[in-house]
């Protein structure tokens, strides 16, 4: 039987994860965060020394690291049986994921691992190349992009409401340098599918942008 999948890609910042959600939930289909691999990933090494240079043993460690996801009424994520959901959410573990995952040979060994999470009765996947790479066959793909003002405005809004300190010009700038980062890299950049709907939330709600995406699978 056919699994349907929608894609949602696009950069830092845009409103994916919370629009994935919320459609996922609508839907009651799965959902992949597929950042969060590579957030845990960052989390990890950081508990080793591995040098951040080192392709082939920060591979070895994406290939042995157990995750657990619990995608029930909070997003809870488990790296080796240890609750590692506050600190996926830090800038700097971001950052360190963007670095990371500029590695082809880390990329190879987390296709299978995301290609799990397409299970009945429908997958969300929320990406960077979710759409390109990892479910070309996707039905839906989606492509939601904001101004990086706005985007680094509601990202300086969630920390602050987690109670993180933040400064909106440093998070401007790392949301710049992680686009840059993100969309240059030679195996997996960011760029939109051929055959994705393009959708600008910088005016939008994020209640009109689940409506909208709604509006596509239906
Ligand atoms: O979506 P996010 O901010 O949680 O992702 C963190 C970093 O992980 C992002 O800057 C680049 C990388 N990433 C990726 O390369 N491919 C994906 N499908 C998802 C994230």
């Amino acid at each position: 039987m056919s699994i349907p999948v929608l894609t949602i890609d696009g950069p830092s910042g845009a409103g994916k994860g919370t629009v994935s959600r919320a459609v996922a939930k609508k839907l009651g289909w799965n959902y992949l965060d597929s950042g969060s691999i590579y957030r845990a990933l960052a989390i990890a090494l950081q508990k080793q020394t591995i040098n951040l240079a080192d392709e082939l043993a920060i591979a070895t460690v994406a290939q042995s690291m157990a995750l657990e996801f619990d995608c029930g009424e909070e997003f809870l994520v488990k790296l080796d049986g240890v609750n590692i959901t506050d600190q996926l959410a830090l800038e700097s573990t971001g950052n360190i994921a963007s670095i990371i995952a500029a590695f082809p040979e880390v990329r190879r060994v987390l296709v299978q691992k995301q290609r799990n999470f397409k299970q009945l009765p429908g997958l969300v996947a929320d990406g960077r190349d979710m759409g390109t790479v990892i479910f070309p066959e996707a039905e839906i793909k989606v492509f939601l992009t904001a101004s990086a003002a706005k985007r680094a405005g509601r990202r300086y809004k969630q920390l602050i409401e987690k109670g993180i300190d933040a400064n909106l010009y440093t998070i401007i700038k790392e949301i710049e340098e992680r686009d840059r980062r993100d969309m240059e890299r030679k195996t997996a950049p960011l760029v939109m599918a051929s055959d994705a709907f393009y959708i600008d939330s910088s005016e939008m709600t994020i209640n009109s942008v689940i409506e909208e995406v709604l509006n596509l699978i239906h």
